[in-house]
């Protein structure tokens, strides 16, 4: 029987034993621990460690989300990866960060068209519930009249539990996207389970470097509206955000209301095919960053889609900020 050993974010170590043929979340659970998981089914990547000893394999016709540069560093998925011998996996959280998952329901209030390919979703919990969850983390919607799950993070701050806001890209012909399309009325009901992930802002009095593409913004706005609502601070965030177009670019005018408050906030701001007009930087959002980003902030933040991850992780990586410091939540499409 294989060993693993699992270590947490905050140095707490488990050793477990595992059979060859279960996954190290199925083995974790067996042993009465619980890890963060969502999907399990290798796609969320909520569940995501790293290697420091041994190897997994994952089974025939099982889809791993994880790029081939993802997995010869060590990722692993342990909702399917299973141990090939002893296993060292270390998890990016520690275990008094997991919330309990529960299901609510959301009572549409508005759905604002925040430019021409985004909108805010936002909506009350009935029966007076309230989502307990930490800044930057997510939750499944399940889409009106069909069974689809879709995840979304809160771009609210935890210390609004009841009345939740979600930034959607909208894509031709997906299924939240054209049901958010066609507006649905107030009072609609969504069906919403979670908190979910592991990316959340760790409690640091430090600077920090977050990273965004398109609605990857809406987790960093909870985390710099939880900051807010904590009282005015000086403290050095730089923001580094980057769309495709002009007509993608949105919340510029929240994050000026914010710097109010966080007078230290830093807002960059890149766009990949801008119009001839547009005099800022042009291009991906990694053109935002400078070496002395790397020197001024502990921890990076990343949030958007799963090549911005990639390339801000490379870049980060280069210029000598460590992998733990460096925090990130994938919007991986759907059946990806
Ligand atoms: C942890 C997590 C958090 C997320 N948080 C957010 C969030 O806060 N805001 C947000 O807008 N999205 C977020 N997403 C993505 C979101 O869950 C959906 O995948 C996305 O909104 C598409 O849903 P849909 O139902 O409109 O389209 P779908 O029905 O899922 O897809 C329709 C079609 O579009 C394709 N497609 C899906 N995504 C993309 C893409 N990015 N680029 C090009 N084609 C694509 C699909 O392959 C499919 O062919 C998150 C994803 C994850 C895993
Ligand atoms: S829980 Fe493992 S990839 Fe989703």
């Amino acid at each position: 029987m294989p060993s693993i050993e699992l270590i947490f974010s905050d140095g707490e170590r488990f050793t477990l034993a595992a059979k060859s043929d279960e996954s190290v979340l199925a083995a974790a659970r067996r042993a009465g621990l619980e890890l963060a998981s969502d999907c399990e089914s290798g796609e969320c990547q909520t569940c995501r460690g790293t290697v420091r000893r041994g190897a997994v394999a994952y089974a025939d016709g099982v889809e791993v989300s994880l790029t081939d540069e993802d997995q010869a560093a060590g990722g692993a998925l342990c909702c399917v990866a299973q141990p090939r011998g002893d296993l060292v996996v270390e998890l990016p959280y520690s275990r008094a960060s997991l919330l309990p998952v529960r299901t609510a329901y959301l009572a549409v209030t508005a759905v604002e068209r925040l430019c021409g390919s985004a909108v805010a979703l936002r909506g009350k919990l009935m029966r007076n519930a309230k989502l307990g969850f930490y800044a930057g983390q997510y939750v499944n919607l399940t889409v009106p009249g069909t069974t689809e799950q879709r995840a979304y993070s809160m771009a609210n701050p935890p210390e609004e539990p009841d009345a939740l806001e979600f930034l959607v890209r909208l894509l031709d012909g997906g299924a939240m996207s054209e049901f958010l399309r066609a507006g649905p009325a107030p009072g609609t009901v969504i069906a919403l389970k979670g908190p979910h992930g592991v990316f959340y802002r760790r409690e640091r009095d430090a600077p920090m470097l977050m990273i965004a593409g398109g609605t990857g913004l809406a987790p960093m706005l909870a985390m710099l509206r939880q900051l807010a609502a904590r009282g005015a601070s000086r403290r050095r965030i730089t923001l580094c955000f980057g769309v495709t177009a002009q007509r993608d670019l949105f919340g510029l005018d929240v994050l000026e209301r914010l710097s109010e408050t966080l007078p230290g906030l830093e807002r960059r701001v890149a766009i990949m095919h801008p119009d001839a007009d547009w005099t800022g930087m042009r291009g991906v959002v990694t053109n935002l960053l400078q070496p002395a980003d790397v020197t001024a902030a502990p921890d990076a933040y990343l949030c958007g889609p799963p090549p911005m991850i990639a390339a801000a992780r490379a870049w980060l990586a280069a210029h000598g900020m460590p992998p733990d410091r460096v925090f990130a939540e994938e919007f991986t499409p759907t059946g990806v």
